[in-house]
């Protein structure tokens, strides 16, 4: 196979030999020999997102020398760069504010750099897109290797997820139920070993998105870190981005409006996270395919629940790997018609010859279409007064939630409404606020622009006096996120935001509010000239940046509808060919 890759512009460039002589003494002092770098084999960027300070994604500092075995094997060259850490549960003020940093700074690499594919190693929530976003506006062949679950976590007896552990130990504490110490080793139960959250959240959601989008090998987002599948998997996608190298199967080849639709169909039949839509919204802009957030209930909401995986079921990433993982869930979709076969993957083989047949290995954890574990189980898409549009999860809508609240689908309840977290923790257990479960709970000032990046704070739990009356859940909604393990019905991702103007800024406490699930609805009862009085009234309020990024990326920011990109951000797209400028 001979092909003159990218990279030979640095390496082997005879029309400038005295920038070719600069880009080759430097690069063969790190062992590099000119024979090798003027071989005219492709270099292979793995782009690596573990440290010390992402340990979700710390196994891929492990798995580097099979990735480089793998391309090695296959003829290419490898190359090894860091990426700005994303961790979820550790970044202040959030990690969303971090996702388009990374993915500007991995633009930066892809495009200048003598780089001809790229390994994308995945793992924790923001990491998976900020890189699929960042290769799908460069465009050169990439494909993404995840760094897989942690073991399954186990507390007395009982499956320990990450993210619903914490959930359950709060509501135990405002009981009075444990105290302080069995809180913190609850917590710690469910994280047993290296890798990313074993639970349904955002990391397994937005990596097996990776899957059904088509940007890994089959089987690739699953299997849990510490497996020596996960290894061999890592070998694989190595040898495989050296393959690609040469077939130049670029993101634009393989990230078209069909693997969205399918993407979109799986997270309804995984019951995932409600991060999914903005961060595909935001894959989907950076590769100029037109999506939009109303797509999620019109090819997503009619799909069947048929994962048995925490939050919206009750096992962990283990059963799920071994039930047959992303494959047999595309499988049994594929089978009843509900997937696009005929789109190409990164394994250079079409969806349907991908999966092989696929199917799944256990019905307890990975049902079937035909006997699902719930009906039309994507998110509804709603919309206002207070909103233009917002997501509601209805897979995680519990039998007591629904009945307490949800009887003919119609809810009215007096809004109380919280500033922000501070303003939240500050005031729930207030009783002059008298919440009771004829209440709902707004938060606001918590999307990309007012947080900065969007908060995972929606989940409001309901003051201590209703957990102790046995009310683990109100009605919530705010202009934020939460967190993909969350089993929280909330409405979330609320676009525009209310420091932008959006209808939630002038929503007061005491206002009445009425859900409509049947017509998609959440609207404040107030009057229109009232309505009419408060907007004229409200002034876009001063927002205090920590950081220059943060001022730069609240001056640049859109909406989670939208994706929340770096709005000017879009408008590049397939920079890879125009190159000089040496
Ligand atoms: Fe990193 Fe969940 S916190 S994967
Ligand atoms: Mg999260």
């Amino acid at each position: 196979m001979s092909k003159r890759f990218r990279s030979q512009e640095w390496f082997d460039n005879p029309n400038n030999p005295g920038m070719t002589a600069l880009y080759l003494e430097r690069y063969q002092n790190q062992t590099f020999t000119r024979e090798e770098l003027q071989s005219g084999r492709p270099v292979i960027g793995i782009a690596n997102t573990g440290s010390d300070l992402a340990p979700c994604n710390k196994i891929h500092l492990f798995l580097m020398d099979r990735i480089k075995a793998g391309i090695r094997d296959a003829g290419g060259i490898p190359m090894e760069f860091p990426v700005h850490p994303i961790q979820e549960t550790g970044k202040r003020p959030t990690a969303a504010l971090d996702r388009n940093l990374a993915y500007l700074s991995l633009v930066e690499v892809l495009h200048g750099y003598p780089i001809d594919a790229v390994v994308l190693t995945t793992g924790c929530d923001k990491t998976t897109p900020a890189q699929l976003m960042g290769a799908a506006t460069v465009d050169i062949p990439a494909i993404a290797l995840n760094g897989g679950p942690m073991l399954d976590g186990w507390w007395k007896g009982k499956r320990a997820g990450s993210g619903t552990i914490i959930w359950e130990s709060r509501r135990l504490l405002a009981e009075g139920k444990i105290d302080y110490d069995e809180f913190m080793n609850r917590a710690c139960a469910s994280a047993p070993s290296l890798g990313h959250c074993n639970t349904m959240g955002t990391a397994s959601t937005m990596n097996a998105m990776a899957e059904a989008l088509g940007m890994t090998l089959p089987g690739s987002s699953a299997i849990p870190a510490p497996f020596r599948e996960r290894m061999a998997m890592a070998f694989e996608t190595g040898k495989r981005a050296v393959q690609m190298a040469y077939e130049d199967l670029k993101p634009s080849d393989i990230l078209t409006r069909k693997a969205f639709e399918n993407a979109i169909r799986v997270n309804t039949a995984i019951g995932g996270s409600t991060n999914a839509p903005p961060h595909l919204q935001a894959i989907a802009r950076h590769a100029g395919v037109e999506l939009d957030v109303t797509d999620w209930q019109t090819v997503g909401f009619d799909l069947p629940l048929i994962v048995n995986v925490q939050p919206a079921g009750t096992h962990l990433g283990e059963s799920f790997y071994r039930a047959g993982g992303v494959p047999a869930v595309m499988g049994e979709l594929l089978a009843s018609g509900r997937l696009h076969g005929d789109i190409m993957t990164a394994s250079g083989k079409p969806v349907t010859e991908a999966l092989n047949g696929a199917r799944s290995e256990d019905h307890d954890v990975i049902t079937t279409v035909a006997n699902p574990l719930r009906e039309k189980a994507g998110f509804v898409v709603l919309s206002g007064n207070l909103f233009d549009s917002a997501l509601m999860k209805t897979s995680v809508i519990s039998d007591d939630f629904r009945t307490r609240f949800l009887q003919d689908e119609v809810f009215e309840a007096k809004a109380v409404v919280f500033e922000g977290p501070e303003d939240y923790h500050d005031r729930v257990n207030d009783d002059s606020l008298a919440i009771d479960d004829h209440t709902m709970l707004f938060i606001r000032n918590v999307g990309c622009v007012g947080y900065p990046g969007s908060a995972e704070v929606v989940n409001m739990q309901p003051p201590d006096a209703l957990i102790q009356q046995g009310i683990n859940h109100l009605p919530t909604a705010g202009d934020g996120r939460q967190s993909g393990t969350s089993e929280s019905p909330s409405i979330l991702n609320a676009s525009p935001e209310a420091v932008v103007g959006g209808g939630l800024a002038l929503l007061q406490t005491g206002d009445t509010v009425r859900l409509d699930l049947k017509s998609g609805t959440l609207n404040a009862v107030v009057p229109d000239e009232e309505w009419q009085a408060r907007r004229e009234a409200w002034t876009e309020p001063e927002l205090e940046h920590q950081t220059p990024w943060q001022e730069i990326y609240r001056a640049n920011v859109g909406q989670l509808a939208e994706g929340g990109c770096l709005e000017l951000a879009t408008a590049y797209q397939r920079i890879a060919r125009n190159l000089p400028r040496d």
